[in-house]
């Protein structure tokens, strides 16, 4: 049996555009072989983009499954982030253009930043904070956010970044884990119009974190708003964040970090138990972000790169701070939903700063689609060169929807797949070698080496298996934060007797060109009637039809087949649901897959649930389709969304 059936065939392809491939940065296909010949040549070539306070004397140091990058060299993240930038040639050049949910804007430039940046260090020493102590951040996504990640980094304290969306129960958790000793918070931030009480959050959990001696408050929304939010502040433990900095000195030195000493801590969610601290270190990690922000995004100086991710994320931490400003890149910051005032926001922001790489999400392209071409038909989208995703796999109609109604199919794309674990992109084209095909993350990147294998670590040269990671990336986890066992057991233990196999947790297939092709985490699969059926498929067969703009399968007990798919659909504004519509889209699955995954059941719903960082939630549309008590609903962005379906559903049952 396979160990996933690979269902759908996708035979468009679409080959670099010939003047794209003239200027790229990378254009000469022989990056691979060489690469794959002596990866660690590869990555010290990488690394020496950096600038290292001491030399490195051993690439790699590898003792599976634990692992040692440029061992014995010294460096600066937020040096190589700001100082070599704001101390050189681009002191006037603008490193964040911010812009918040009602309007207000900034633009830092590096010499503005290096001032905030060392001024902000230098406020945290006063506070006590040193080397290797934990800091807790969370806030809305303003510049403060970048800035108080790289003062941490700069006098190596450990930043853990907790997305300003996240209870006051999250936080506290998170704080409680790492000991954090100070808390970096704003009075409030916007989203969707609304103000999101983020001290007032924050001081709930602070009634059980100990650990915090003092808590730093930006004034977010003083002043920005008519709507003004109560804020109290607890003497001597809270200081607001603009008067520590009147007080602090610009300048100074920054501290000098061991290539494996700590830079963060970030939490992500596993499928069961508490959340795992994910650990970064310094030298391999900016080494990896560095590089794959150049290569695979095409990186050039006059760009103005957007990454739309939340500094709350690892997407956020990698190519919104320390990717794109190591390489000294003018970084599009924007702070609210996609949706305020009106649905099309991002076109707006993209025209008004000529912005030319989009790096966004699937969950994003697929309610963009939903709502309908005309938003952003309305903008001059001609500065943009080159499109990118993250997060989940983008099924093939989201793919060329992102291609012809975004990038006027002018603009390559790249689909990246990677981890909060893996710290930067791992799979994905380098847009001025690799032919794509929609849906697929193409091939490792070089100096990234992957397989496809079965359950006992067997290659499948094509179909459907286990993706591995077999070797180790410089920027990948070194451990869990407390708890190396649970590194050991989540990441390198699939397969007996193999600790040098990294495991993500993902399936994937492989086609006779040998381009993979993600089908979404192992945990959902389904198993109808003998074949093991990943998610993303069915889902992709249901995107084409055009009145689906969502979709999200999931398995059901079934007497017979062991599992019957149910589906959950999310319709285009363009379209109607009815009884028909659900007839005619299980014919449409089983014409386009097979008659294996047709679903038994199709569930229209209004939206699907998602975490907040925006993926769809399966394991609770399981517990739906199953009859089930929810289980564990709080890493869900709105539970209004389930509770509906829940309804809906039981309604359906005869
Ligand atoms: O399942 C894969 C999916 O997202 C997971 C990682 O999630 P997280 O740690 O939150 O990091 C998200 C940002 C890097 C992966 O195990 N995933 C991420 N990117 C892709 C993807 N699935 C398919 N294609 C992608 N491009």
């Amino acid at each position: 049996m396979n160990e996933i059936d690979a269902l759908l065939t996708e035979e468009r392809k679409f080959p670099p555009p010939p003047k794209f491939v003239a200027n790229a940065v990378v254009n000469d296909p022989a990056i691979y072989d060489e690469a794959e010949r002596d990866p660690e040549a590869y990555w010290a070539r990488e690394a020496a983009r950096l600038e290292w306070i001491q030399p490195w004397t051993q690439v790699l140091d590898w003792t599976p499954p634990h692992f040692k990058w440029f061992v014995g060299g010294k460096l600066n993240a937020a040096a190589n982030c700001v100082d070599r930038h704001a101390l050189g040639p681009r002191r006037d050049k603008p490193a964040l253009i911010w812009e918040g949910e009602p309007g207000d804007k900034r633009t830092i430039t590096y010499g503005e930043l290096y001032s905030e940046v060392t001024r902000f260090a230098n406020a945290l020493k006063s506070l006590g904070v040193t080397k290797g102590d934990r800091v807790a951040v969370y806030l809305p996504l303003i510049p403060e956010a970048a800035i108080a990640m790289l003062a941490c980094a700069r006098i190596g304290a450990i930043h853990s970044v907790v997305f300003g969306g996240f209870s006051p129960d999250s936080l506290r958790d998170r704080i409680i884990d790492a000991e954090a000793r100070v808390l970096i918070t704003a009075d409030g931030g916007y989203r969707r119009g609304g103000v999101v009480a983020l001290k007032a959050n924050a001081d709930k959990a602070l009634a059980e974190t100990p650990s915090i001696e003092h808590v730093v408050v930006v004034q977010r929304n003083h002043g920005t708003s008519s709507e003004q939010i109560s804020c109290s502040m607890q003497q001597p433990r809270d200081l607001w964040w603009h008067e520590l900095m009147q007080k602090a000195p610009e300048g100074g030195d920054p501290v000098p970090m061991d290539a494996e000493d700590i830079l963060y801590i970030l939490y992500t969610s596993g499928t069961t138990g508490n959340p795992k601290g994910v650990v970064h270190t310094t030298g391999g990690y900016m080494t990896a972000v560095t590089s794959t922000t150049r290569n695979v995004f095409d990186l050039r100086e006059d760009d103005v790169f957007w990454c739309t991710a939340d500094v709350g994320w690892v997407t956020g931490h990698s190519y919104l701070v320390y990717g794109p400003l190591s390489n000294g890149a003018t970084c599009v910051m924007y702070e609210g939903a996609p949706d305020w005032p009106d649905k099309d926001r991002f076109w707006a922001l993209i025209a008004k700063h000529k912005i030319t790489i989009l790096y966004t999400a699937p969950t994003a392209i697929r309610a963009f689609m939903k709502w309908g071409d005309q938003y952003p038909a309305r903008h001059d989208l001609s500065s943009l060169r080159l499109l990118g995703s993250v997060g989940e796999p983008i099924n093939p109609e989201a793919w060329i929807w992102y291609s012809r109604h975004i990038g006027h199919d002018r603009c390559p794309i790249v689909d990246t797949w990677w981890q909060t674990e893996t710290g930067s992109i791992v799979i994905s084209p380098l847009p001025g070698i690799t032919s794509t095909k929609p849906g697929s993350a193409t091939f490792p990147l070089p100096g990234c080496s992957a397989d496809l294998l079965d359950s006992n670590g067997r290659s499948i040269p094509v179909g459907g298996g286990l993706l591995a990671l077999t070797r180790p990336i410089p920027s990948m986890l070194r451990t869990v934060w407390g708890d190396d066992e649970r590194y050991r057991k989540t990441y390198f233990s699939k397969w007996p007797g193999r600790p040098d196999l990294y495991f993500p947790g993902d399936g994937a297939k492989r086609d006779e060109e040998g381009f993979y092709w993600i089908l979404g985490r192992v945990d959902d699969v389904l198993n109808v009637a003998g074949h093991r059926i990943g998610t993303m498929e069915v889902e992709s067969a249901l995107v084409e039809h055009p009145a689906v703009a969502e979709a999200a399968v999931v398995g059901k007990a079934h007497e017979l087949k062991g599992q019957a798919l149910a589906a959950f659909v999310t319709v285009r504004a363009s379209h109607q649901s009815s009884p028909e519509l659900a007839t005619e889209l299980k014919q449409f699955v089983a014409d386009k897959i097979g008659a294996i995954a047709r679903p038994d059941d199709i569930i229209f719903a209004a939206d699907l649930p998602k975490t907040r960082s925006g993926k769809i939630m399966r394991r609770l549309l399981r517990d739906i389709a199953e009859g089930r008590a929810l289980g564990d609903t709080t890493t869900l962005a709105d539970a209004a969304v389930v509770e509906g379906l829940k309804q809906q559903y039981e309604s359906l049952e005869p």
